[in-house]
């Protein structure tokens, strides 16, 4: 079978990360007699400053035509004046939202073997395996905006806006994804606070019914802020609206042991997916191959398994990312001494 995937290194480590993951899925598509069909596009600094825009047309267009988008990430200090006009991060926001990737899934599973990496206690990792479901085109990301001079001084909105079926289609993967999980779905909002909270957790109530083999569980989310770092493995599928969600799985990725460790895939109506690791930029390791890559690495396997339904090759990949830190490869952040390049000679030896 031949793929289409557009790789979109960005900014920071996002091409170090990329570039190993690709190493991965090259290896893993020339064993199994798939073809792969690489290209690279634009996308935020890099592209803001090569021409001028964070999503460039051809860049989006590329995207549009492709089985799968990987991405590494966008943004860093020298994009970050608060008053210019064109952000790095408007880049990914627009092809989240153009390619209409409402639901990004964000795995957090522990490898046992790093247990004692989390700040955690070992004892309260024991049969962690969370997936973390984040709304992605709507809420205060999304919402109109303004920035206005008033008597008083300057002053700013965004508003947070969710429509009922917005809401709805992310709930229904979240209760699909917990009937193949342990069947809890635990949805995450403020309704003590916020009518879209309120919105969202009626449409939770409607929904449940259709799916009685899942149990739903309401919780707001700061306790659940809490419960996620003192009870984890009383958690199985988190479903939540896209803030929520993002500051949640960074906090999640304690659980693992890195933010370098989290893997994502963004997914929509069709088949077309976009995947990246769960972290930033992370400037003040980029260009020194410090970075961790293993987060991009397993992006990939989501990629093949999601988009490409390339099951066996994705699980390859899983594997053998388990086997090497089983065999004490460890970057940096893990507490070892490995480089962004040997750890993915040690993932690739290990397939
Ligand atoms: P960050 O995720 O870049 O870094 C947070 C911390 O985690 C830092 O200590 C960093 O060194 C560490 N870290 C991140 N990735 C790592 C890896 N692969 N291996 C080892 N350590 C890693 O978040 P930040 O510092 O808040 O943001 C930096 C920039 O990244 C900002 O411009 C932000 O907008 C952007 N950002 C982009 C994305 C994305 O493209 N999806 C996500 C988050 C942040
Ligand atoms: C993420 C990032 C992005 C987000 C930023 C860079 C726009 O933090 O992918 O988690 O907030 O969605
Ligand atoms: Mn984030």
């Amino acid at each position: 079978m031949k793929a289409r995937v557009v790789a979109l290194p960005g900014d920071g480590v996002g091409p170090e990360v990329v570039r190993s993951a690709l190493r991965v899925l090259e290896a893993v598509a020339e064993r199994s007699g798939h073809r792969l069909e690489l290209t690279e596009a634009l996308i935020g600094g890099a592209a803001l400053d090569r021409v001028g825009a964070p999503l460039p047309d051809d860049t989006l267009a590329a995207c549009r035509d492709a089985d799968a988008v990987l991405l590494g990430a966008v943004g860093g200090p020298q994009w970050d004046d608060p008053s210019a006009r064109l952000r790095p991060e408007q880049g990914l926001l627009g092809l989240r939202k153009e390619l209409g990737l409402y639901a990004n899934l964000r795995p957090v599973s522990l490898w046992p073997c790093l247990a004692q990496v989390s700040p955690l206690k070992a004892e309260l990792l024991q049969g962690v395996d969370v997936l973390v479901v984040r709304e992605l085109t709507g809420g205060l990301y999304f919402g109109p905006r303004t920035l206005e001079r008033t008597p008083e001084g300057e002053r700013a909105t965004d508003l947070l806006v969710y429509t009922e079926p917005e809401i709805e289609r992310v709930l229904r993967l979240g209760f699909e994804l917990a009937q193949r999980r342990r069947h809890k779905l635990c949805s995450i909002d403020k309704a003590n606070v916020l009518e879209t909270s309120r919105l969202w957790r009626r449409t939770a109530q409607r929904l449940a019914s259709e799916y009685p083999d899942v149990q739903l569980e309401h919780q707001l989310v700061d306790s659940a802020a809490m419960r996620l770092v003192t009870a984890p493995a009383s958690l199985d599928v988190l479903v939540t609206e896209n803030m929520f969600g993002d500051i949640l799985s960074d906090e999640a990725s304690v659980l693992a042991g890195s933010l370098g460790l989290l893997p994502s895939a963004s997914l929509g109506a069709g088949r077309l997916g976009l995947y990246e690791p769960i972290h930033g930029s992370a400037p003040t390791l980029a260009g020194q191959d410090l970075a961790n890559p293993l987060g991009t690495i397993l992006s990939g396997a989501l990629l093949l398994r999601h988009s490409l339904g390339w099951e066996a090759e994705a699980r390859g990949i899983e594997l053998a990312v388990g086997r090497c830190l089983s065999q004490g490869a460890r970057t940096r952040d893990l507490g070892g001494t490995l480089g962004t390049s040997a750890m993915t000679d040690a993932v690739l030896a290990a397939l």
